[in-house]
């Protein structure tokens, strides 16, 4: 474990890899242009860098501390550790790629999880079972608030992947369906925030998924994010206590989060918004827990929220 990160449990754990080899030259979701981003593949690359390193900064200026996964050649979205697993309660649940334009990243990211558990930040390592797929962080959500995932299914992670879940972390687990391509993470169309609110986007789920939400987080606790928002991938939003990391809000958007007691911090990241991602795509949250106050020895005896 880092010297500067003993003792600091309540401040955000985070993991980026960097973005050296990033550049957009297949297409695996709509964002993806390889004809449109070849042209100015030079200042693109550069601008990614620089987007990359504020982003960093920002997460440091707000007392992250950050691990830094090495990129590899020919792996251009490796930069987006959301998806290389879900960690909570120091488990980490790998990912298996459901797009063969990411598979390389699967053994990568194994070793740098194996280098944080011989450190000992995290305690286990476990995969999706046989046969199904999952992206990690990217379609799975802690909802604090309510103590239960959300795990969506319908474009890249396998359906029952919800029940997987649920038993390898012993939490309740909700499954949502998304039904547009361009919105082909959970990341890109739901953001939890800690005072129970979720910022959504609507037309991204099925109408029972989005039903159930509207259920399960109430009218009072629901921001719906407008189309402009949702396609400038504002959504896709890292929330550090009342501090909103994003990359991109209107200005509509930003008094709605400022009426609730959040800062908006926008950290332009045009580049990645080319391959379909924002700040919470290029970040993995290690330190999540399940429990508030874990107390060693007194896990077993508080049982899980179920439904
Ligand atoms: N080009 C990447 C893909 O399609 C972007 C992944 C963004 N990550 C995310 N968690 N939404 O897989």
């Amino acid at each position: 474990m880092p010297a500067q990160f003993m003792g600091r449990s309540d401040h955000a754990h985070l993991a980026m890899s960097a973005p050296d080899f990033f550049e957009v030259t297949y297409r695996i979701n709509p964002w993806m242009e390889p004809e449109r981003w070849h042209p100015s593949a030079r200042q693109l690359s550069d601008e990614a860098r620089h987007g990359w390193q504020r982003l960093k900064s920002t997460y440091e200026r707000l007392g992250a501390v950050i691990e830094v996964q090495a990129p590899a050649a020919g792996l251009p979205d490796m930069v987006f550790t959301a998806n290389a697993a879900l960690v909570l309660d120091r488990k980490v649940l790998l990912a298996r790629f459901a797009c063969a334009e990411r598979r390389g990243e699967e053994a990568h990211d194994r070793a740098f999880f194996e280098a944080l558990h011989a450190r000992g930040v995290l305690d286990e390592i476990v995969e999706p079972p046989a046969g199904m797929l999952f992206e990690g962080a990217g379609d799975a959500q802690w909802d604090a608030s309510r103590g239960l995932l959300w795990v969506s299914h319908g474009q890249r992670t396998s359906g029952g992947m919800h029940r997987v879940i649920s038993e390898i972390y012993s939490v309740a687990a909700e499954p949502l369906q998304l039904v547009d391509p361009r919105f082909y993470h959970l990341d890109t169309c739901l953001c939890l925030l800690p005072g129970g609110e979720a910022l959504f986007y609507p037309p991204a789920f099925s109408a029972d998924s989005c039903a159930r939400l509207r259920e399960r987080i109430g009218p009072a606790l629901l921001i719906e994010a407008s189309s402009e928002d949702a396609h400038h991938l504002a959504v896709n939003a890292v929330c550090l206590g009342r501090d909103v990391v994003m990359c991109h809000a209107s200005a509509s958007l930003r008094a709605v989060l400022s009426e609730r007691g959040y800062r908006a911090h926008v950290v332009p990241l045009e580049p990645f918004n080319r391959s379909g991602g924002g700040a919470y795509c290029l970040t993995l949250r290690l330190n999540l827990r399940t429990r508030r106050h874990p107390i060693p020895g007194l896990e077993a005896a508080v049982s899980p929220k179920r439904n």
